[in-house]
C-alpha cells in the first residue's frame, strides 16, 4: 500500500549530514497521529523516518496553495529535483582573509527589538575607504551558504552570499564588485573569481529562470572596480520578488519571513535593494519593509548608481515556509515564528497580543473569523456552521482575504478563533494573538502532510492553539464525482503516488460540506482551549 510507494528502499534513516537534529524530526513525527499519517508508522522508527522523509519529498516540491491545473503544470519541477540527497550537508565555504571580527550584536535578541537603536559598531564601518591587508579593523571576506538540503523541503535552502570588505554594487551591471587584493579567497567563486546568484529566497527550479542573475566578482584592486558614486554607512541586501509573490502564503514563505530573518537584528540600518522590482508589491508591504529598514528601498532595476557599501548580503536566508528553527548560520538568533508575529503586530499597528479569556468577569462572547474561499475548497454549508458556531456562543464573523493587507491583518487579530478549510487564506494566522485558536478543515484525500507542515505546525510554532478537522468520504464533493469504490476513496494515496497534477485535479478541486453534528465537538473543543 502507501507505504511501498513513499519509501525509498536506498535512503538510510541516519540523516547523517542533516543539521536539524534527529530527535527534532522523531518529535514532529510524534505530532502526527499514526492514523493519520496513514502508513506504516507501526513498522518501526526507521521505516516511520523513511515514509516521513519521501513524504515530505512528495509535497515539498510543489507550492501548496496553486490550484488550477495549468499553473501547477507550469511549476512541476523537473524529474531531477527529488535527487536523494544522501551526503549533502550544507558545504559552508568560509573564506577569511583576515581576522574574523565579530559583529557587535545584541544578545538579548532574539525577540524583536523595539526599543533602542544599537549604532556603536558603525565606526569602523565608516571607514569605507581604508584598504584591506593593513591587518587592523579593515577585513575580507565572503562566505556563501548553497548547499544546504532540508529533507523534503528541496526549495527551502536558497543560495545567500554575504560579504565583507569594499563592495560596489552596480545595477546596471548586475554586479556587486568585491575589492580582494589577496587571491586566498577565491574558494567561494569560480574560476574568473564570479559567483551568480538569483537571489530569490525559494530554490525552485522552475521559478528561478525569471528572477534576475546578480554577479558577485572579485576585482583585486579599488581601482579595478567602478568608483563609487554614493557611500552606505549600513548594510547592504540584494533580493528579489519575482516568483509566487502576490500570493499571501508565497509572500511571507519567499520574501518576507526570510527577509525577515536576514535583517532584523540590524533594527533598520540596513539597505534593501529589490530585484525583478514590482510597484505594486514593494507597496503592499511598505508597513513591513519600513520596519525592517529606515531607508528607502531601490529599486535595483533601474538604479543608475555605483553604491558602496562594507557588508552586503546577496540573497536571503530562509527555513521552511511558516516554520523557523535555530540553525548556527542561517538562524543564529534563533528567531521564532513568535518573534515574526510579534514583528507583524508591531509593523501594522496590531492591537492584541494575547485572545480573550472566558470565563473571566467578561460576558463577551469569544470572536471568530472565518475565512471564505470563493474558488476551490468551499465551505458548501457556510451558513448552517455559522449558526452553529454562534449557538455555542462565538460572535462569528465571516470575511474573504483581499489585497489590503493592514486591513486583513485588524480583521484577523481581532479574532479568538480563526477557521478556514485547508488553502493560502490560513496563512493569516499569523496576524492572530498568542494563544488564540486555529481551526484548519482539512479536506478529503490524505492532506495530512501538507495540512501538518503548511499550517498546522505553523499554528503550534506560533504558540496558538490548534484544532484540525478532516472531512469524511461523506463531506466532500468527490462524492458527487467518483463511485464509493473508486480509489479516491479505498486509498487516496493511490492520488498521490499520480504526482501534482492529480491532486490538483482531485484533491484540491473539492468542495466540502461539514456534518455539524460530526463538527460540533471540535469546536467544543475551540472554546476549551479558550479557557485554558
Ligand atoms: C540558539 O540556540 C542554540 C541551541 O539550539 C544555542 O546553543 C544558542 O546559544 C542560541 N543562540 C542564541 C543567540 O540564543
Ligand atoms: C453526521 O455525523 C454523525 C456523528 O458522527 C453521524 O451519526 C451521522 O450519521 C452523520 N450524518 C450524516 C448525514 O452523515
Amino acid at each position: 500500500m502507501a507505504s511501498t510507494a513513499y519509501t525509498r528502499p536506498s535512503k538510510p534513516p541516519g540523516l547523517a549530514g542533516e543539521r536539524r537534529p534527529a530527535a527534532r524530526l522523531s518529535r514532529e513525527l510524534g505530532r502526527i497521529e499514526p492514523k493519520k499519517l496513514g502508513i506504516g508508522l507501526v513498522a518501526g522508527c526507521c521505516l516511520a523516518l523513511l515514509t516521513y522523509i519521501s513524504f515530505a519529498r512528495l509535497f515539498a516540491i510543489y507550492s501548496p496553495v496553486f490550484e488550477s491545473t495549468s499553473l501547477v503544470m507550469k511549476n512541476a519541477p523537473p524529474a531531477s529535483t527529488a535527487v536523494p540527497s544522501t551526503e549533502s550537508g550544507t558545504v559552508q565555504q568560509k573564506i577569511e582573509l583576515e581576522d574574523e571580527k565579530d559583529v557587535v550584536e545584541d544578545p538579548k535578541e532574539p525577540s524583536f527589538p523595539e526599543e533602542e537603536r544599537k549604532v556603536e559598531e558603525k565606526e569602523e564601518e565608516t571607514a569605507v575607504t581604508k584598504p584591506s591587508g593593513g591587518g587592523d579593523a579593515a577585513e575580507t571576506k565572503i562566505i556563501c551558504d548553497e548547499n544546504g538540503v532540508d529533507e523534503g523541503f528541496p526549495y527551502a535552502r536558497p543560495s545567500v552570499c554575504e560579504l565583507t570588505g569594499d563592495i560596489r554594487i552596480s545595477p546596471r551591471e548586475k554586479t556587486m564588485f568585491f575589492v580582494t587584493p589577496s587571491a586566498a579567497g577565491a574558494a567561494a567563486l569560480d574560476a574568473n573569481g564570479e559567483k551568480k546568484i538569483r537571489p530569490y529566497a525559494r530554490k525552485d527550479t522552475f521559478l528561478l529562470p525569471g528572477v534576475v542573475e546578480v554577479t558577485i566578482k572579485s576585482v583585486p584592486s579599488a581601482e579595478a572596480a567602478p568608483a563609487c558614486t554614493r557611500q552606505h554607512d549600513v548594510p547592504a541586501v540584494v533580493f528579489s520578488v519575482a516568483g509566487y509573490t502576490d500570493n499571501f502564503f508565497h509572500d511571507n514563505t519567499d520574501v518576507m519571513i526570510p527577509l525577515f530573518l536576514t535583517t532584523a537584528h540590524l533594527r533598520g540600518e540596513v539597505q534593501l535593494l529589490i530585484t525583478n522590482f514590482k510597484p505594486w508589491w514593494v507597496k503592499k508591504f511598505t508597513p513591513l519593509l519600513k520596519k525592517l529598514s529606515n531607508y528607502e528601498v531601490i529599486n535595483f532595476d533601474k538604479d543608475e548608481e555605483v553604491r558602496c557599501f562594507r557588508q552586503g548580503n546577496l540573497g536571503l536566508y530562509r527555513d521552511r515556509d511558516l516554520i523557523l528553527s535555530p540553525h548556527p548560520t542561517r538562524n543564529p538568533r534563533n528567531y521564532t515564528m513568535v518573534d515574526y508575529n510579534r514583528f507583524l503586530r508591531g509593523a501594522f499597528g496590531l492591537p492584541r497580543d494575547a485572545p480573550a479569556v472566558l470565563g473571566e468577569k467578561t460576558s463577551a462572547r469569544p470572536k471568530m473569523l472565518m475565512i471564505e474561499r470563493k474558488g476551490t475548497r468551499k465551505l458548501l454549508n457556510l451558513a448552517a456552521v455559522v449558526a452553529m458556531c454562534e449557538e455555542l456562543g462565538f460572535a462569528v464573523t465571516v470575511a474573504e482575504a483581499g489585497a489590503d493587507v493592514r486591513g486583513f491583518a485588524e480583521t484577523v487579530n481581532a479574532a479568538d478563533v480563526l477557521l478556514a478549510v485547508h488553502g493560502a487564506g490560513l496563512t493569516n494566522q499569523i496576524f492572530l494573538p498568542t494563544g488564540a485558536v486555529m481551526v484548519q478543515i482539512v479536506p478529503w484525500g490524505k492532506m495530512d502532510w501538507m495540512a501538518t507542515n503548511f499550517y498546522g505546525q505553523p499554528a503550534r510554532d506560533m504558540q496558538l492553539r490548534y484544532v484540525e478537522y478532516y472531512v469524511s468520504e461523506e463531506e466532500t464533493t468527490l462524492k458527487d464525482r467518483f463511485p464509493r469504490d473508486h480509489y479516491v476513496f479505498k486509498d487516496p494515496m493511490a492520488i498521490h503516488a499520480q504526482g501534482w497534477p492529480a491532486l490538483a485535479d482531485i484533491v484540491m478541486k473539492q468542495d466540502v460540506m461539514v456534518n455539524v453534528t460530526r463538527f460540533k465537538p471540535f469546536l467544543l473543543s475551540a472554546l476549551d482551549k479558550l479557557q485554558e
